[in-house]
C-alpha cells in the first residue's frame, strides 16, 4: 500500500500557520510532507478527491476524556474511547485518571499507554495529583512525568486541601507540567446535582451554586500567584470562572482554561426539558426543529452542571477573547445502569466525543463563532497550552488530519456510538456538520461511509 497520499480539493483550514485556502496536502511516511495550491502528485502518491465543501484541519486535541480503564470497562475501555474519539475527529486524547486503580503510580501510566498502543487516537495520560485522588498525599509526581504524564489531576474532585494544592504546584513547576483544577468548593457545592437556581427550585432538587466553582478557582490562582507554577482551570461553566481567568492572564499568570461543548451550548433549563440556550437558538435559526426534553432526564447531569444562559454567553466570549483556550469534550461515558435512576441518584457525565463537532457547528452557523477560531480551539491552542506535539499541518508534523463536511445533517443515534457510554442530552436531535474522515499518522482511522469494528 502506497505510504504517500495527496489530498486535494478541500478547504485547508490550520490556525498554527494561518493557512485558510483551498488547496492540497503531500503526506509521507506518516507525516506531512507539504501544504499549498495545487501540488504537482509525486508518482508515488495515491491522489484522495475531496470536495470543496468540506473542510480539512488538524486533528482534534482534547485535553480531558475519561477512558475508564482500568477498572470501569462497562462504561468504557481504552480502545472503544479511542475509536469514539477517531469518529468525533479527535486524534489526540489526554485521559483522566479517575480509573481503577487511579492512575497514580507508573505501572497504572505504563498500563494506559500500553493498552492505547494500536488504539485509534493519541492516548496521553494525565496522572493524579494525590495518592488514590483521596486529596491527602501526593502522588510520586516525578515518576509519574517520568513514565509519561502529560498533566496532574484529581479530575471529578477538587483539591480541597490548600497546603496539598500548594505543594503540588511547587512539585510540578520543575517538571513544567500542568496542575488541572476541577474547581469545587467540596463544603458549598454539597449535594448539589443541577445548577442553583429557580429551575433547581421548581424542580425540587439540590442545586449547586456558581459560587461553588469561582471560591475554588480565586483560592487556586492565589497559589498559582505564590508559586508561579503552571495551572489549567477544567470544564469553566460560570461567568464569574470566565473573568478570573481574564483577570489572571492579564495579571500574565501561568493560566490556561478550557470548556465543554455542553457548557458552552446547553442550559439548566434542559433539566426541565426545556430546551433553551445557544444551541437551541442556533438550531431554530437553522429551521431545524429542537422538541422539548424529558424533564429530569438524567443524561443532562453533569459536574459542573449546566448554567443559565448569561454564563453559557460569557463562556463564548471568553472562548473568543483567547480567555479560554481551549475546548475539551470531558467525555464522561457511563453504563445505562448508571443514568437510568432517579436523578440525584444517577452518575455526572456526558459521553461527548461523537457529538462535539456538530453541536458547536450550530454556533458557526449561527453567525456567532468563527471556523477558524473554534478549529483553533480544537486543535493549536489546546496543544500549546500543554506543549502537546500536535494540532498543526506545518511540514515535519504527524499526519493526523480531521475531514468534516460543515453542512451534512445527522440524527444523533446514541445505539450508534462507538462509546460504550450512549449518554447525552442530544439524543434525537438533528445536527449539521458531520466528520467524514480522521487520519492518524498517515492512515485512516475513520471513514464515515467505511466499517468499522464495534469494541
Ligand atoms: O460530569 C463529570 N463526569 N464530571 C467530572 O468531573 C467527572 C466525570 C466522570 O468521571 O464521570
Amino acid at each position: 500500500m502506497s505510504e504517500t497520499f495527496l489530498l486535494r480539493g478541500a478547504r485547508i483550514l490550520d490556525p498554527a500557520q494561518g493557512y485558510d485556502a483551498h488547496g492540497d496536502l503531500l503526506i509521507r511516511d506518516g507525516r506531512i510532507y507539504a501544504l499549498g495550491p495545487d501540488l504537482a502528485p509525486t508518482a508515488d502518491a495515491a491522489v484522495v478527491t475531496l470536495p470543496a465543501s468540506w473542510v480539512l484541519t488538524p486533528g482534534f486535541v482534547d485535553l480531558h476524556a475519561h477512558l475508564r480503564e482500568p477498572g470501569f470497562e462497562a462504561k468504557e475501555t481504552i480502545q472503544s474511547g479511542a475509536a469514539a474519539a477517531a469518529r468525533g475527529g479527535f486524534t489526540t486524547i489526554c485521559c483522566m485518571p479517575n480509573t481503577q486503580p487511579v492512575t497514580d503510580s507508573a505501572a497504572t501510566i505504563a498500563y494506559v499507554r500500553d493498552r492505547a498502543k494500536d488504539a485509534p487516537a493519541r492516548v496521553r495520560p494525565i496522572a493524579a495529583i494525590s495518592k488514590g485522588e483521596a486529596g491527602k498525599e501526593l502522588a510520586e509526581m516525578a515518576e509519574l512525568a517520568e513514565a509519561g504524564a502529560v498533566a496532574f489531576s484529581d479530575d471529578g474532585r477538587p483539591v480541597s486541601s490548600s497546603r496539598l494544592m500548594r505543594s503540588a504546584l511547587a512539585y510540578a513547576a520543575p517538571l513544567g507540567l500542568p496542575i488541572v483544577e476541577h474547581c469545587q468548593d467540596e463544603d458549598l457545592v454539597g449535594a448539589g446535582v443541577m445548577h442553583e437556581g429557580a429551575i433547581a427550585t421548581l424542580l425540587g432538587l439540590p442545586g449547586w451554586p456558581a459560587a461553588g466553582e469561582d471560591v475554588m478557582l480565586a483560592r487556586d490562582l492565589a497559589l498559582v500567584r505564590l508559586t508561579g507554577a503552571k495551572y489549567h482551570a477544567a470544564h469553566l461553566s460560570t461567568a464569574g470562572a470566565v473573568a478570573l481567568v481574564r483577570q489572571a492572564k492579564r495579571e500574565g499568570l501561568p493560566v490556561s482554561a478550557e470548556v465543554t461543548p455542553h457548557h458552552l451550548l446547553l442550559t439548566d433549563a434542559w433539566v426541565a426539558g426545556e430546551r433553551s440556550g445557544p444551541l437551541a437558538d442556533a438550531l431554530a435559526a437553522l429551521g431545524i426543529a429542537v422538541p422539548p426534553g424529558a424533564r429530569y432526564d438524567t443524561a443532562t447531569k453533569v459536574n459542573p452542571p449546566l448554567r443559565t444562559t448569561d454564563d453559557c454567553a460569557a463562556l463564548l466570549e471568553g472562548l473568543r477573547d483567547g480567555t479560554i483556550d481551549a475546548i475539551a469534550t470531558d467525555h464522561a461515558p457511563h453504563t445505562t445502569v448508571d443514568k437510568a435512576c432517579e436523578y440525584a441518584d444517577a452518575a455526572f457525565g456526558i459521553s461527548g466525543f461523537e457529538t462535539a463537532l456538530a453541536s458547536l457547528l450550530a454556533l458557526v452557523h449561527a453567525g456567532r463563532l468563527e471556523l477558524p477560531t473554534l478549529v483553533a480551539a480544537l486543535t493549536v491552542r489546546p496543544a500549546r497550552a500543554w506543549n502537546l506535539d500536535a494540532g498543526t499541518l506545518a511540514p515535519g508534523a504527524a499526519a493526523d488530519l480531521t475531514i468534516f463536511d460543515p453542512d451534512e445533517p445527522w440524527t444523533v443515534e446514541p445505539g450508534r456510538f462507538a462509546s460504550r457510554g450512549k449518554n447525552t442530552p442530544l439524543a434525537g436531535l438533528t445536527l449539521r456538520g458531520r466528520v467524514r474522515q480522521t487520519w492518524l499518522g498517515g492512515r485512516r482511522v475513520y471513514d464515515v461511509g467505511g466499517e468499522y469494528p464495534s469494541f
